[in-house]
This record gives structure tokens, C-alpha cells and sequence, in this order.
């Protein structure tokens, strides 16, 4: 039975998620927020992603790389070489699937016909970038919780999303 899919981002206003291969922001409170949801769970993510998160695996995470290179696969990382592969896997491990980006994972994880929840921390800003979230809104969500927030840089906004299957 497929597993509902947690996708979880940190975007700017014009959808940019990442500059030169970093995050183009530092949050303490979103980061602390992103490494408290997802652990303990199965984090999905791309072989860029990963290679800036290399305590993926910390805190009961299980994490599952997309990419052609299987030598990135190690004690408690697996790898996966598409996204569909990786699910199929995921289904069969214990806890939630996040998906953890980036650009292309988001955008073949939106047009999956599954319940999903989007954890989405918008970032009330233009930011340079050259990485985007795929264009979310205009799909069908039902906003199930929202709190504003701020630091001495940016104000965001966490939001929880819901979208059923079908839609
Ligand atoms: N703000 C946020 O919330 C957030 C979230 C996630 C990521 N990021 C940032 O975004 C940047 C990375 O994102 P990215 O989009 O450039 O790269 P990415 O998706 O993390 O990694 C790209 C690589 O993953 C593999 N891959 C990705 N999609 C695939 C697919 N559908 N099928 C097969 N393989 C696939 C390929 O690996 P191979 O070339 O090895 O085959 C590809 O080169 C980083 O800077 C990261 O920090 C930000």
C-alpha cells in the first residue's frame, strides 16, 4: 500500500531555493524545524541535495539517494536511481517519506496521483537563486495550519498543506 508523501521546502516569494549550490539563506529556526520533522523518518533526496547534507543519516533518518552513482550507497544510506524506485522502497520501510528536493524530485513528487502533505516555509522575499520549487500553487491544497515568523533577515511563513490523491 503506497505510503502518503511528506514534501518539505524552504522557498523564496519567486521560488528559488538554492544559490550556487548552498541555501541562499540561513534560518536557524526553519533548519532546526526541517532536522526535527524528518527525524526519525525516510528522507528522499537528490545527489546534490545530499552531498550538502552529509549528517543525513543522523538522528534515526534513513536516508534514500536518487542518482547513477551506487558508490554513494554506504552503511544506512541506500541509493535509488529514480524517484519511482525510491518510493517502491520507501513503502517497504518503517516511517514517513519525506521528500527533501531537489528541483527535478519536487516537481515528479507534485504530479504523483498520492495523498501528500507539503511542509512549506515561505520566505517573504525575492531572493537570486538558481534552483526553484516547481509551481505548487495552483494545485489543489487545503491549508491545515500556518504561523508566522521572523528573524533579523526575512519574515516566513510555515505552512502544512494538504492535497488528496485524485486531485
Ligand atoms: N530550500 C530548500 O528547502 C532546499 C531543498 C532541497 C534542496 N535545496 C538545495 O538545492 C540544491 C540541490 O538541488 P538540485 O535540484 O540542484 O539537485 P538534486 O535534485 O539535489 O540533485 C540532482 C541530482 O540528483 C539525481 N536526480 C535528481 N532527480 C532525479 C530523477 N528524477 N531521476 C534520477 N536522478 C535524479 C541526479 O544525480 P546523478 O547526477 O548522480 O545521477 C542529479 O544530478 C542544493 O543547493 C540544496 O541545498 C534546497
Amino acid at each position: 500500500m503506497p505510503k502518503p508523501l511528506h514534501l518539505i521546502v524552504a522557498c523564496a516569494e519567486n521560488r528559488v531555493i538554492s544559490r550556487g549550490g548552498r541555501l541562499p539563506w540561513a534560518i536557524p529556526e526553519d533548519w532546526n524545524f526541517f532536522k526535527a520533522q524528518t527525524a526519525g523518518q525516510i528522507v528522499v533526496l537528490g545527489r546534490r541535495s545530499f552531498a550538502t547534507w552529509r549528517s543525513a543519516a543522523r538522528d534515526g533518518r534513513r536516508p534514500i539517494v536518487i542518482t547513477r552513482d551506487l558508490a554513494i550507497a554506504r552503511d544506512g544510506v541506500q541509493v535509488a536511481s529514480s524517484l519511482d524506485t525510491a518510493l517502491a522502497f520507501a513503502d517497504t520501510l518503517p516511517g514517513e517519506i519525506y521528500i527533501c528536493g531537489g528541483e527535478r524530485i519536487y516537481a515528479e513528487a507534485l504530479a504523483l496521483d498520492r495523498p501528500m502533505t507539503l511542509h512549506l516555509t515561505l520566505i517573504h522575499a525575492a531572493v537570486e537563486g538558481d534552483v526553484f520549487f516547481p509551481e505548487w500553487r495552483h494545485l489543489a491544497w487545503r491549508e491545515t495550519a500556518r504561523r508566522e515568523s521572523a528573524d533579523a533577515n526575512f519574515r516566513y511563513t510555515f505552512f502544512t498543506l494538504e492535497k488528496q490523491s485524485g486531485l
